[in-house]
């Protein structure tokens, strides 16, 4: 037995909020407790460790019920204070320094930081000043390297699924086509598992930038041939061959599905909808496998500090879950391979992606 002072850790969440992010903080707590330690909840992402500091000790009774809940229960900050590492700051300016001296003051051995890219790259800059930091791999847009899946991605998937599956029963019965506008900054995987699972005729991703002539074209060829309706998936982030990605004021990105569903309707004659799904795709609970995977992900943390690990994430790979250094995950993302399997399977099952050569 140990008579030493109780360890203590933290965990914060950081960035856009995702479901399972609760998951995650009661494995955490569950798991920590069970080795007699200390949750220290920062709040507000990073932000929580400046100013007068705004954390809250967790314990078994305050993550009751957390598992299925949506949302995050110790608030996340999207852009705070930690923006790139501006060394021309004095370290009592810097975030970063700031936010190691709170992680010392506030006497945690480690600090468990779920987020994605954006976070992870803070949580690697603390490393590097000498914080214990492990972190844990958030996102729906699935677009973070280093891990086969992050937590929010199913949920998101399902989201989208269903969805499509009510857009083409309405697309049926109006001979329509239907446009549906799905989440993914830089990377396709929601669109592109969302069309494969839902049966939609078209997938426009960012990685394969489309010809809308060549939407049109199969759309009516699609006609032609007797089908009367057409659903079309697009990601956020997709763009026209030659173009760029569409924004929405005050620099937020979003439009393309309006500019894809206004084309189609002229290039094609036919009456044409836009739907975008926008943040239902974050809100809400968990499904199972998010939740499953949360979990893990809480767990798995928690064993990594109590073996000395830090500067690393925890992360799924071919079933297991490992962790792999910081840097792993930071810096580039995981982008949708246009020769991958499920492009190709897409292809062969007549999907077109707007990169198709046609003959009109
Ligand atoms: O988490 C990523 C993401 O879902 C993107 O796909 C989307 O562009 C972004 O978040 C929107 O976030 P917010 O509305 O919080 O700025």
């Amino acid at each position: 037995m140990t008579t030493g002072k109780r360890q203590r850790i933290g965990v914060l969440t950081s960035g856009g909020d995702a479901p399972g992010l609760n998951a995650v903080i009661r494995a955490v707590v569950k798991a920590a407790s069970g080795l007699g330690w200390e949750v220290f909840g920062i709040e507000y992402g990073f932000e929580g460790l400046l100013g007068d500091r705004s954390y809250r000790i967790l314990t078994n009774a305050d993550v009751q019920g957390l598992l299925p809940r949506g949302g995050t229960i110790l608030s996340t900050t999207n852009k705070g204070h930690f923006g790139p590492r501006n060394v021309a700051l004095s370290s009592d300016e810097d975030p970063y320094n700031l936010g190691v001296r709170a992680i010392r003051e506030l006497g945690l051995s480690g600090l468990i930081t779920i987020g994605g890219e954006g976070t992870q790259r803070i949580a690697l800059e603390l490393y590097k000043l000498g914080a214990p930091v492990i972190g844990v791999p958030k996102t729906i847009d699935n677009d973070l390297a280093g891990t086969d899946r992050t937590f929010g991605f199913d949920t998101a998937l399902q989201v989208a699924t269903d969805a499509i599956d009510r857009l083409h029963t309405t697309a049926a019965s109006h001979n329509r086509v239907m446009v549906l506008e799905v989440m993914g900054r830089h990377t396709g995987w929601i669109a592109l598992h969302s069309g494969l699972a839902g049966g939609t005729d078209a997938i426009l991703i960012p990685e394969i930038p489309f010809n809308i002539e060549t939407v049109a074209t199969k759309i009516r060829q699609r006609e032609q041939y007797g089908s009367t309706f057409s659903i079309v998936v697009v990601a956020e982030g997709a763009r026209p061959m030659g173009g760029t990605e569409m924004y929405i004021a005050d620099g937020r990105l979003g439009g393309v599905g309006h500019w894809v569903g206004e084309h189609i309707q002229r290039l094609t004659g036919k009456d044409t909808r836009v739907v975008v799904l926008g943040h239902l795709q974050r809100g809400g609970s968990p499904s199972p496998y998010d939740r499953l995977l949360s979990t893990r992900y809480g767990a798995a943390a928690v064993t990594a500090l109590s073996r000395g690990i830090s500067g690393e994430m925890v992360a799924l790979r071919a079933e297991e879950i490992i962790t792999v250094p910081l840097a792993e995950a930071c810096g580039h993302l995981k982008t949708v391979r246009p020769h991958s399997d499920l492009v190709l399977c897409a292809r062969a099952l007549g999907v077109f992606f707007g990169d198709e050569v046609v003959s009109p």
